[in-house]
């Protein structure tokens, strides 16, 4: 999606600076490989830490149970510090939240939907792929949470422009060879005529050629290294045995059909650091995760259903007031606070943490974003379409439809109809489920046919900002100065931690690096105080 370049990601730019550090300490011999060196060091606390220095383990109080604040408690108790988290929901996870038959979906105003998904299906609402970077990948390793591939780009999914008149989806390996081929016909006539020649030398003119006609699969120069389609397209007929070498997909288009069609402008999604496969996803569920990291935490100090609504920050420690789901208000005094709760949320929640901490914390502007999970009788993307998984991408209001990557073969499966956001995401708000569901399937229909709606057997719609406690799907800041800076840093004995602090907005990996830094700020501060 072009918004995960837009919106959130600036995570590249930061990468030059771990890496020219950690390029310093394995010189110095303190990284123990060149791979491990990409990312940032983070030791956790241990038993240890306190017996050789005479330390006693200190209390914490953790705000939510979402990933950062999961892995939080998860990283302090690995020393034996006494903490509790408090979280709002009936659940752990946060927006790592996996939607199966039985479960019900309530919104801010209080419709509430009841998942009718048969045994095994699942959606995803929040989280739902994982880059290979990412320490995500190390909690999976250490808790035992099994992997699979997460298939982000397809050949064989479409890419739909609707706007630009297209009135069917064309497969994303026909795109490309049509984009790929012109391109490569047309670099080889400028270079070959000697237009480049300021810029190319007599070899690297022949050498780009020699990539050209591999790249784009065109011709040579005495048939004017035309593009002319080929079996890259796709067949009509599909090779078979005997006398059937298959037919190649016909009625290629010209090239200035191809540059009007603008489906070269969806590659890029999948060139982004974020976004490349290889892909991963939890077996089962995404809440593989948060489970994982709870069981660890220990169940008996979750503390769910649990409101948090006051944080007192004292001369020697904090105080956070909550009310349990019986309305019973509840005191609990430590010596340190984490507070993982999402930013606009925290605002509103009464502090005596100052007014700059206030702003900062209303500082930064809220997204929204919106999934419909489809579940269908048969797997017809499979049987019909030969999609195995992957994505397909439009210019609609659904803007992307996502194909299982897992269950293949089976009976049944669910289908992602839409994941927007921004405007899309609040349209889509706005309606009660049945109407969220009857223009998706619409808007679907016009990729695959009346199937889409005939085969549907139940629903299942997420819109970010009704859900109650976390009220958006991520956050953006204005700049990565003053108030994003303020919260990195802790406010009395209070801390932030939340991929709302990280480069990593929106990723399970931002939430984690945050948490960490918490937990070693904390430990620092216990260990030098
Ligand atoms: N990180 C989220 C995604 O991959 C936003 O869609």
């Amino acid at each position: 999606m072009s918004y995960s370049r837009r919106g959130f990601l600036t995570a590249v730019g930061t990468t030059g600076g771990a890496g020219a550090l950690f390029a310093t300490m394995g010189a110095l011999g303190l990284a123990p490989t060149a791979e491990a060196a990409t990312r940032t060091a983070f030791v956790p606390p241990q038993p240890s830490d306190f017996t050789l220095t005479g330390r006693g383990a200190k209390k914490v109080v953790v705000l939510g149970a979402g990933i950062a604040g999961l892995a939080t408690a998860y990283e302090l108790g690995k020393a034996g510090y006494d903490c509790t988290v408090i979280e709002a929901l009936d659940r752990v996870g946060g927006r790592n939240w996996t939607i199966r038959g039985g479960d019900r979906v309530t919104e801010l105003n209080g419709s509430t939907q009841t998942a009718r998904f048969s045994d095994g299906v699942y959606m995803n609402a929040g989280p739902a792929r994982l880059a290979q970077w990412m320490v995500t990948m190390d909690y999976c390793r250490e808790l035992g949470v099994p992997l699979e591939v997460f298939t982000n780009s397809n050949a064989q999914s479409y890419i739909f422009n609707e706007a630009a008149g297209m009135t069917t989806p064309v497969r994303w390996r026909t795109a490309k060879s049509d984009v790929y081929g012109y391109i490569s016909e047309l670099l080889s006539t400028a270079t070959d005529s000697g237009a480049l020649d300021a810029k190319l030398t007599a070899q690297d003119k022949e050498r780009l050629i020699s990539f050209l006609r591999s790249f784009g699969a065109i011709g040579t120069k005495a048939n004017g290294f035309a593009y002319t389609g080929g079996e890259r397209r796709g067949h009509s007929v599909d090779p078979g045995a005997g006398e059937q070498p298959g037919t190649a997909l016909g009625s290629v288009p010209s090239l200035s059909e191809v540059l009007a069609s603008g489906v070269g402008q969806r590659f890029s999604f999948e060139f982004g650091y974020d976004q490349a496969m290889l892909m991963f996803q939890p077996v089962g569920g995404m809440d593989a995760i948060p489970r994982a990291i709870a069981a660890a935490v220990g169940k008996n100090r979750i503390m769910l259903r649990s409101k948090v609504t006051r944080i007192t920050d004292l001369a020697d420690g904090v105080e956070v007031e909550y009310q349990e789901h019986n309305g019973r208000t509840r005191k609990i005094k430590a010596d340190f606070c984490v507070a993982a709760m999402p930013p606009h949320i925290l605002a509103r929640t009464p502090h005596n943490l100052g007014p700059d901490v206030q702003a900062a914390l209303a500082t930064p502007t809220v997204t929204s974003s919106g999934k419909i999970g489809l579940e269908y009788r048969r797997r017809w993307w499979e049987t019909d379409e030969n999609i195995y998984g992957g994505i397909t991408n439009t210019d609609l209001d659904l803007s992307v439809m996502w194909y299982p990557s897992y269950g293949y073969g089976t009976r049944r499966g669910l289908v992602i109809g839409y994941y927007h956001n921004g405007a899309n995401a609040d349209a889509y708000a706005a309606l009660p489920h049945a109407q969220r569901e009857r223009r998706a399937i619409e808007q679907g229909m016009k990729i695959h046919g009346a199937k889409y709606r005939d085969e549907l057997a139940s629903s299942v719609s997420v819109a970010w900002k009704l859900q109650p406690h976390i009220e958006g799907a991520w956050v953006g800041w204005p700049s990565r100065t003053g108030a994003y800076q303020l919260l990195n840093r802790p406010a009395g004995h209070v801390h932030f931690a939340g991929d709302w602090l990280s480069y990593m907005i929106a990723w399970q990996s931002g939430a984690l690096e945050s948490a960490r830094k918490a937990v070693t700020d904390i430990h620092r501060r216990v260990l030098t105080h």
